[in-house]
This record gives C-alpha cells, structure tokens and sequence, in this order.
C-alpha cells in the first residue's frame, strides 16, 4: 500500500444507491480537508470475493460492508475483532499495511456511542434493558449493552425461536419474553430499544402500549425514517429520555474514518444536518 496515493475507501453492498455512507464519509472529507473518496459500489453475490480482494491494490483502504454481505464478508477476512466475531457479522473492513483483511463490527459501539452522546446521564448498568427484535441489528446491541455493564436484557421477538437463539448465544443475562407481554413487562425496564423494523416509513406499525413505562426511561429506536418515530414521541409523551436513531449510523463510520483517513471525525448537528436533507 502507497501512504503517498489518494486514500479511497466505499462501502458495498446490494443495493446500494439509498446509502447514506457516502454523504457521511464525503461531509467529513470535505470538512478536515482529506484528499480522499468515499465511492459506494455494488457488487452481487458472485462478484463480492473477486471485487472486495482486488480493492487494496486499486488504492482502497478499507470498505464499509452493508446488505446482503455483513455476515459472509467474515469468511474472507485474515482478522475478525471480538466484537465482530460475538455479533457474527461485520460492516468496517480494514486493509492492512500487512496485507491482511480485518473484519469489524462497530454498530454497537455506534449504537451506545449515539446514546451517550444524546442522553449523556444514561448508564447500561442502570437495570434492566427490554429489546425489542432478534435480527442482526439487535444481536449489535446486544454485544454493546453486555460490554456496558447492563444487570439484565430483557428480549421479545415476533417469532420467539430467534430470540431463545441469541439466548443461546449471549448467556444467562439475557431472559426472553413473550412478543405479546411486552406492555406489561415495562415497568421495570430502565431501558428500551426497537432493533426491528416496525415504525418505519412503509411498513407496519410497531404496536405497544407504553402506560406502564417508568417516566425517565430511556428509550431508542433504530428506526430513522421517520426520525421521530412512533414509539419516540408517545416515550417522550410519557417522560421518557428519547433517542433518535440516526445518531447510531453517523457514529458507526467513525472508527472506518479514523482507520482508513487517520483523523477521528465528530459526529455534530451539522453532520446530523448534511446527513438528513432531502
Ligand atoms: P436486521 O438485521 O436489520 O435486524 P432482520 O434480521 O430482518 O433485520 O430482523 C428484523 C427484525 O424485525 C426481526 O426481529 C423481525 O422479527 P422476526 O424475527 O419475527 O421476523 C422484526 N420484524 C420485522 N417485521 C415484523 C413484524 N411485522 N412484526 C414483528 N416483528 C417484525
């Protein structure tokens, strides 16, 4: 790899044009004066080993990994991080000066990374945290809530088999909880997030009924389309300290930033801002 070469660093993925990773990496380049590209690619699944190995001599020092890769991209990297490797899937690939292909999961430090920066009192170890969702956004924060100290993860999920699986996987801290008790179980949560997809623009409502919710909960959605979803704003009807989700995607990318740019972006309102428009 040339240090002296205009760094370039993407994000692929299938499909790839609603991405907002480039508008993101782009902002910071532009605004720390980085020489560099931010290129989104898309490849298919017969092209994704061929195209993601050909990258570091095109001058590439890493990519994003988005849908439908971030879980078979851990076959192809030399070096998967613990975090990554707990999740099972990766979305920050680093290209190393050694020549080796490290695998990266940094949504769930984006994930607890956001809260901390919107809701700077909020600590894991609080109590418990009610999740809702079993996919692959919530196996990331999952990993981060356990790293952060959290007594207990309460887990409800549509098809329960999922969730008695990341059981399996996370341990003894995690309880699983019927779909259609969450109401009820809300009182004692400190914490509640919406891993799944429910509340977003063009699907289904997420249907819960928040009268039992203790006022000063936190609660998050990683749903940002809308950005003040459903969920968010009868949590803040109730008192509750609300997170938006957009916050979790900007400061997923700051540690691929800092890696493949060498500067660690800030994730600000102007950002939000340049991230956000229409
Ligand atoms: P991601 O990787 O983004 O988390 P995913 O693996 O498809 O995506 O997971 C989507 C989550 O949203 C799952 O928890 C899913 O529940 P199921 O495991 O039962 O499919 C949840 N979800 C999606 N549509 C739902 C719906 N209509 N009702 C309840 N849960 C839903």
């Amino acid at each position: 790899m040339n240090d002296a070469a205009i760094p370039l660093a993407g994000v692929i993925g299938s499909p790839i044009s609603h991405s907002l990773s480039p508008r993101l990496h782009g902002f910071w380049l532009q605004k720390y004066g980085i020489n560099g590209h931010y290129i989104p690619m898309e490849l298919t699944r017969e092209t994704f080993e061929k195209g993601l190995k050909s990258l570091p001599s095109l001058g590439f020092r890493g990519v994003n990994v988005t849908l439908p890769f971030k879980e078979t991209v851990l076959a192809l990297a030399d070096v998967i991080t613990d975090r990554a490797a707990l999740i099972g899937a990766a979305n920050t690939i680093t290209f190393r000066k050694d020549g080796r292909i490290q695998a990266d999961n940094t949504d769930g430090y984006g994930f607890i990374a956001n809260v901390k920066q919107l809701a700077p009192s909020w600590q894991a170890s609080i109590g418990p945290a009610l999740v809702l969702g079993a996919g692959g956004a919530s196996r990331a924060v999952i990993s981060a809530l356990l790293s952060e100290g959290v007594p207990e993860i309460w887990l409800a999920n549509r098809t329960r088999n999922r969730a008695d699986m990341l059981r399996e996987h996370f341990g003894a801290r995690i309880k699983v909880l019927d779909w259609t008790k969450i109401s009820g179980e809300l009182a004692g949560a400190c914490t509640l997030i919406n891993t799944t997809s429910l509340g977003m623009q063009g699907q289904q409502p997420l249907q819960i009924d928040l009268g039992r919710i203790k006022a000063g909960t936190l609660v998050t959605d990683i749903v940002y389309t809308p950005l003040q979803t459903d969920l968010l704003k009868a949590a803040a009807a109730r008192g509750c300290v609300t997170v938006d989700g957009i916050g979790m995607l900007l400061h997923q990318a700051v540690p691929g930033f800092e890696n493949w740019f060498r500067k660690k972006p800030k994730v600000d309102d102007a950002l939000r801002a340049a991230v956000l428009a229409p």
